[in-house]
């Protein structure tokens, strides 16, 4: 039956409009108990969603429409690693990777541990080398430095957490993420880097990916100037891909191909040997913590009744906020400045995974899935864009991302941070009345015209939801539990709006479309007839100005 109709959404629309009539600042006044009601902690990771603008009868109902679409049935068939990527009659297993005891996963009849744990004996292997500095270059210097080079998936989980955890970063490597197809990224890279002591990953599941593709040939052409002999390949590549052949025509040797399947989806592959240049950053311990971290929420998802159950309660919330209250994009703030990779890294994992208007069947979505997911460094938000966000009456759920203690501490920086972040998510829901308003401008010594000026503009209307996510300190075990945290986020969304959340389609036809454009823009006589006019009329441009 469709969603929309079931008598969960129904019961969901009646609770919408009485909670209309209810601010922030109402449900915190009716309920003293508010934060421990609606807060749970899970191994340190604080989430406090008492600023969302639910009630527990709307929660309860919330709960039902999980229940109604079998959020624990598809959960448990996730894990049992049936195929329920429809689409690309795939499984999906990257639990897997953080499955960390000896037991078979995810069952003993398709136990795919043993090549789990092959993979990751080599990633130790490689991350034991290079640390040590026993794994050379082609004239005998050990590597100081690791270019991954990969884009998505490939590129944008491991350089969030090797960000997010740098201050525990190997003291003698130098970590690069290349992505952008413009020379830019690469070529300045290139300038300063040394081709003895550098060691490139190539991170491609395909190894078809036009942008990690050209920037692969044209870092292994910058080494082959310098070391002239193929062999050097091996010194220096890496690769992360499921499609050995294709890494293998490149030149690199099967010793230095690291597997990952087709049942881990790009965007979900840090725990994989995607996760290499991160294992090389803090070590495989750290890597293992980390991949602990995630298996550690995992054990919640699968445990913990959904009532208690932090992915199904962030997941639910943000329908709530989407479908109900009518918000069209939600803001991801992160106030340490090493995770300034995670909004970008959950862009891709919300939108990429739920950005879509149909089901699992194929049939039209009768709601609105994923909302637009954006955001960026808390305090760099808040001298930005955060004024919109406070007056600019559009409805926009927060999560606010921040860890207690510093990774790089400094005297009197840490306590500010923090003041900021609780500060702002305060302010947005509660924001500052009328009377209050006046009563500040009144206490400030204005006559009565002048309030009456400026008193519109003094205004907040605050009831602006977030959810605040606290770690204790910024260590591989809570980044683990952390990301895991939002990917089962995810995934119970996509149960509830019936989306397959493992496929992605909708990229596919700009990659045929810049395909078929390449000929015109490298300058061959194309036939321009076939295009649309503004296309035409953009290449013309290109053909005048551009350098090939
Ligand atoms: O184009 C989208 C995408 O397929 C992502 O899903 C993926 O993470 C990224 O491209 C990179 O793909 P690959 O690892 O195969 O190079």
């Amino acid at each position: 039956m469709d969603l929309i109709k079931t008598s969960e959404w129904q019961t969901l629309l009646a609770h919408k409009t009485r909670l209309d009539a209810l601010h922030l600042r109402d449900l915190f006044a009716q309920d003293a108990q508010r934060f421990s009601q609606f807060s749970l902690e899970l191994d340190g990771l604080l989430v406090d969603y008492s600023k969302q603008r639910i009630d527990a009868a709307t929660l309860n109902a919330l709960l039902a429409l999980a229940r109604h679409a079998d959020v624990p049935t598809w959960r448990d068939r996730m894990f049992a690693g049936e195929k329920i990527n429809v689409s690309e009659n795939r499984a999906v297993l990257h639990t897997a990777l953080r499955h960390m005891d000896t037991t078979a996963f995810p069952t003993q009849d398709n136990n795919v541990m043993p090549e789990v744990h092959f993979v990751r004996k080599q990633m130790r292997d490689i991350v034991e080398r290079v640390r040590s500095g026993l794994w050379r270059g082609f004239k005998g210097d050990a590597i100081q430095n690791v270019v991954n080079i990969g884009i998505g998936g490939s590129d944008l989980g491991p350089k969030l957490a090797t960000r997010a955890l740098s201050s525990l970063q190997h003291p003698g490597l130098h970590f690069y993420y290349v992505s952008n197809l413009d020379s830019a990224h690469l070529a300045p890279l290139l300038e300063k880097l040394d081709p003895r002591t550098t060691l490139f990953i190539v991170a491609s599941k395909t190894f078809t990916t036009q942008e990690t593709s050209l920037n692969a040939h044209t870092a292994r052409t910058w080494l082959m100037a310098a070391a002239t002999e193929e062999w050097a390949i091996a010194k220096h590549f890496i690769a992360v891909t499921s499609n050995t052949p294709k890494a293998l025509e490149f030149g690199i040797p099967a010793a230095n191909i690291l597997h990952i399947w087709d049942w881990v989806g790009g965007r979900y592959s840090l725990w994989s040997a995607v996760g290499l240049s991160l294992a090389l950053a803090i070590g495989m311990r750290g890597f293992e913590r980390l991949l602990e971290g995630a298996e550690k929420m995992d054990q919640h998802f699968c445990q913990a009744p959904l009532e208690k159950n932090l992915p199904v309660l962030l997941a639910l919330i943000s329908i709530w906020n989407t479908n109900f209250l009518g918000a069209e994009t939600t803001a991801v703030l992160p106030y340490n400045e090493s995770m300034r990779h995670l909004p970008g890294f959950l862009q891709q994992l919300e939108m990429e995974s739920n950005g879509k208007t149909v089901s699992r069947e194929g049939e039209a979505l009768a709601c609105r899935a994923n909302p637009i997911v954006w955001g960026e460094i808390g305090v760099n938000g808040q001298h930005a864009f955060f004024q919109l966000l406070h007056q600019g009456g559009w409805l926009i759920p927060c999560d606010f991302v921040v860890a207690a203690s510093s990774d790089y501490p400094l005297p009197g920086h840490q306590a500010p941070l923090l003041a900021n972040c609780l500060a702002q998510s305060s302010a947005l829901a509660f924001g500052k009345t009328e009377a209050q308003a006046k009563q500040e401008l009144a206490a400030s010594g204005l006559d009565e015209i002048a309030i009456a000026k400026l008193l519109p503009h003094k205004v907040f209307a605050g009831n602006q939801p977030s959810t605040t996510i606290l770690m204790p300190s910024l260590e591989p075990y809570q980044l683990g539990m952390l990301l895991a945290l939002y990917e089962h986020k995810v995934f119970v969304q996509g149960v509830v709006w019936g989306i397959n959340s493992f496929d992605q389609w909708g990229v596919e036809l700009g990659k045929q479309l810049a395909h078929s454009l390449l000929p015109a823009l490298e300058g061959e006589q194309a036939n321009d007839a076939q295009l649309d006019t503004s296309t035409r009329g953009l290449i013309a441009y290109f053909r005048r100005y551009g350098n090939n």
